[in-house]
């Protein structure tokens, strides 16, 4: 019997209405669009402004998306994963609150969260459940409010992140296609670079934490920006060279959105064009756990069935890894067409 690979089949995205440019940003921050082009190359970034709305609401939608670019019932789905750093609340889990909210009810699911890097994190633990036989369709959704945990008086930090959801659907395939190799790592000691330090069992909400912005993201950006390079170009370049992947045969690199010197940094240790490299930084900022899934949804036009791909992440903890799959589908009339920008 052919070895079962668990395959994309479809890839939904969604990205709140309002734009935060470099512009506003300058009003709010001593900062300019020059600066933050140079070093981070973010232009604009969606924020999801209404207070009542939560990060799943914002998965419902790139799962709705994906549900009607697939022809797929939430019946049939039977696994759905949420992953990211900022669930609507520390328990029940984003995943059961996303299911009830778009009607996944024959299924299981719960969180995962492993900073920037969630979505390859729970790409590969989905991957597991539809290589083993048990799950047939699995929904990985990536999605993160960073507006709600980003400090807009902080320069260092507020540029970088923008909020949005992207949705994956994993279903077995015989024919090649589907994930063929991951590599993932964690190193702990790498945690006191990036995190947020307030709201868990180690400092419970408090006048005081709220005093001392605890309930932020907290980040080195030099430290951080050295690991990102290095983890991940190791981690790329140590599966290339497996798999005897080049710049010739490798169709895509799909590498996490933190920083477009981190991505350029990345392509040039791999030796690889940036022009088969997928960017949407300057769009949308770090989205943290939707930038992979959010690229695959700009791009979807360009895939075609049998194209190498390599995705790879870096995050808080610190985590990182790779991802080497071959694509299963002709994206041709099922992607949209991005803006003239
Ligand atoms: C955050 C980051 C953009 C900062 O860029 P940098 O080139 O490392 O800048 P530094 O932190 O060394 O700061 C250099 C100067 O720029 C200033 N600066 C920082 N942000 C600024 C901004 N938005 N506008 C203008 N100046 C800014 C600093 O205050 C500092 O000024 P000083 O020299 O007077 O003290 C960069 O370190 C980075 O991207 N790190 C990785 C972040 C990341 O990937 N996070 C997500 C991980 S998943």
């Amino acid at each position: 019997m052919s070895q079962i690979r668990a395959a994309i089949t479809g890839v939904g995205g969604y990205l709140p209405e309002y734009i935060l440019t470099n512009e506003e940003i300058s009003k709010m921050v001593d900062t300019t669009d020059e600066w933050i082009m140079s070093h981070i190359g973010v232009k604009e970034r969606h924020i999801l402004k209404d207070p009542e709305k939560a990060t799943s609401d914002m998965a419902v939608e790139a799962v709705k998306n994906l549900f009607a670019k697939t022809n797929t019932r939430p019946d049939e789905v039977d696994m759905l994963l949420w992953c990211g750093v900022t669930p609507d609340m520390a328990f029940p889990s984003t995943a059961n609150i996303i299911s009830d909210k778009v009607g996944v009810t024959n299924a299981f699911g719960y969180d995962i969260n492993a900073g920037c890097s969630s979505f390859l994190y729970a790409l590969v633990t989905a991957s597991k459940f539809v290589e083993s036989g048990s799950h047939k369709k699995v929904v990985v959704v990536g999605a993160d409010k960073m507006s709600t945990i980003v400090d807009y008086t902080d320069r260092s930090t507020c540029p970088i992140f923008g909020d949005g959801a992207g949705a994956v659907l994993l279903e077995p395939s015989t024919n090649q296609t589907g994930i063929i190799d991951s590599m993932m790592k964690v190193d702990g000691a790498g945690r006191k670079h990036l995190f947020q330090a307030a709201g868990g069992s180690l400092l419970p909400p408090s006048f005081n934490t709220i005093l001392k912005k605890q309930h932020y993201i907290y980040q080195e950006g030099q430290p951080v920006f050295k690991a990102a390079v290095s983890k991940m170009s190791d981690t790329t370049v140590a599966m290339m060279q497996k798999h005897n992947l080049t710049a010739e045969n490798l169709a895509w690199f799909v590498p996490h959105q933190a920083n477009m010197r981190i991505i350029e940094a990345c392509a040039r240790r791999m030796n690889f064009p940036v022009e088969k490299t997928m960017v949407n930084i300057r769009r949308y900022g770090n989205t943290t756990a939707a930038t992979l899934p959010l690229c695959l949804w700009d791009y979807e036009k360009q895939l075609r069935p049998g194209d190498n791909l390599l995705l790879a992440t870096f995050g808080a903890g610190f985590t990182w890894g790779a991802v080497y799959l071959q694509w299963a589908y002709n994206g041709e009339k099922i992607g949209h067409d991005l803006p003239n920008t």
